[in-house]
């Protein structure tokens, strides 16, 4: 199915696994895919060609961070977020709901609008549905996500069918206002908790409104593993009769998680972990590490002449672990270092992933993978 250039083709299936090639305005990206986060509109730390140099074609801003600094009408004035960055490729921008919820007791939700009170400035916003799609708009993004309201599966609330509805209600209003379908997509987000029943029912009142992709929501929130992967299962499982539409599970990005959600028939995800992580001397490793780390901070690496890993990114052509040990908090070059190996990590993950989806590996490839993070399995 297609709306505008924006369309997505399978190109093999394994059980519920696959792989993909999603076309959209900015290129073709391959997935299972892992989009690195740059809230700000940048990766923390890189030059956008740099990012580019990792083999990123994707990747995530955000609504509520762009919006406020430098605001959607300087961002609009300055041609939009791919021209302010100089980002040639694809950006998702996510709505702006989610963040209110790092921001706690100050966020209040009404039917019309998540409110809260401007850390910046203290003042009081309304963040509706219509704001947040005009927003999007403004920054220009490839894909724009719907206003949701989110309610993280840890907190003390139990109530999960209100504000599964409210979002089905401000999906509705978000497509009202979506005009420009040629150049940006929007994506319903599914939530409802960790309850099948919501989530079935969430997913049968939004796929209507999926054109081109379509987003699970309220996880990642701390949840236990097990609640964490029926979520996902099941509603992959249900979205099935649409593999037409690329599924996003949103705030996912540890490589276990990652791989699992694919194998469940996911498509796409993001997390701060990776760049974060990488500014706090974390490097991400398939072996050898601690669940898939490498501490560079810690004195064993103080005559460590290797590079993080066998890896064609920058870092690892040019620099050792006991250099990379001996310059982390003394200098943020550092933290460039290391961001830019642990984001061409995560992609080659995501390329090894679909090569063994491809070949029809996958055991083979689960194996060596779980091996390398945890030590050997059976
Ligand atoms: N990021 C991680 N989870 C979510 C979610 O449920 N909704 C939105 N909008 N962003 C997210
Ligand atoms: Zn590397």
């Amino acid at each position: 199915m297609t709306t505008g250039d924006m369309s997505f083709d399978i190109v093999a299936k394994r059980d519920r696994a696959r792989v993909g090639v999603f076309h959209l305005p900015h290129g073709d990206v391959e997935t299972p895919i892992f989009m690195p986060v740059g809230t700000q509109g940048t990766i923390k730390g890189l030059l956008p060609r740099q990012v580019a140099e990792t083999s990123c074609r994707i990747l995530l801003c955000n609504t509520y961070h762009l919006g406020h600094r430098p605001g959607a009408d300087v961002v609009k004035r300055l041609g939009g977020v791919h021209k302010m960055m100089d980002w040639k490729y694809n950006i998702l921008t996510d709505s702006g709901g989610f963040q209110m919820v790092s921001l706690g007791k100050l966020m209040q939700v009404t039917e019309n609008a998540v409110e809260f009170n401007s850390p910046h400035t203290n003042e009081r916003m309304v963040l509706t549905p219509e704001h947040s799609i005009g927003i999007q708009k403004d920054l220009g993004s490839d894909i724009m996500m719907q206003l949701d309201h989110v309610v993280p599966t840890v907190s003390d609330d139990s109530e999960f069918r209100e504000p599964m509805l409210r979002s089905v209600r401000w999906l509705e209003r978000c497509n009202n206002v979506h005009t420009n379908r040629d150049t940006q997509a929007l994506f319903p987000i599914i939530q409802g908790g960790l309850d099948p029943a919501l989530r079935q029912e969430c997913v049968e009142k939004m796929v209507p409104y999926a054109k081109v992709g379509i987003a699970i929501g309220g996880l990642s929130g701390g949840e236990a593993k097990d609640g964490f992967c029926a979520t996902v299962n099941f509603s992959c499982q249900q979205l099935e009769p649409y593999s037409h539409l690329p599924r996003y599970v949103m705030g996912v990005g540890w490589q276990t998680d990652m791989v699992i959600c694919a194998l469940s028939g996911a498509d796409m995800f993001d997390c701060v972990y990776p760049t974060r992580t990488a500014r706090f001397g974390t490097a991400l490793v398939f072996e050898g590490g601690t669940n898939g780390e490498l501490h560079l901070s810690r004195n064993e690496f103080v005559y460590d002449f290797k590079p993080i890993e066998e890896c064609d990114c920058h870092t690892c052509k040019t620099y050792t672990r006991a250099f990379l040990h001996s310059v982390i908090s003394k200098d943020t070059l550092s933290c460039h270092m290391l961001t830019v190996h642990n984001i061409h990590h995560q992609l080659e993950l995501m390329r090894r992933l679909r090569k063994a989806i491809k070949e029809d590996n996958i055991v083979p490839f689960l194996k060596t993978f779980l091996a390398g993070q945890f030590g050997s399995v059976a």
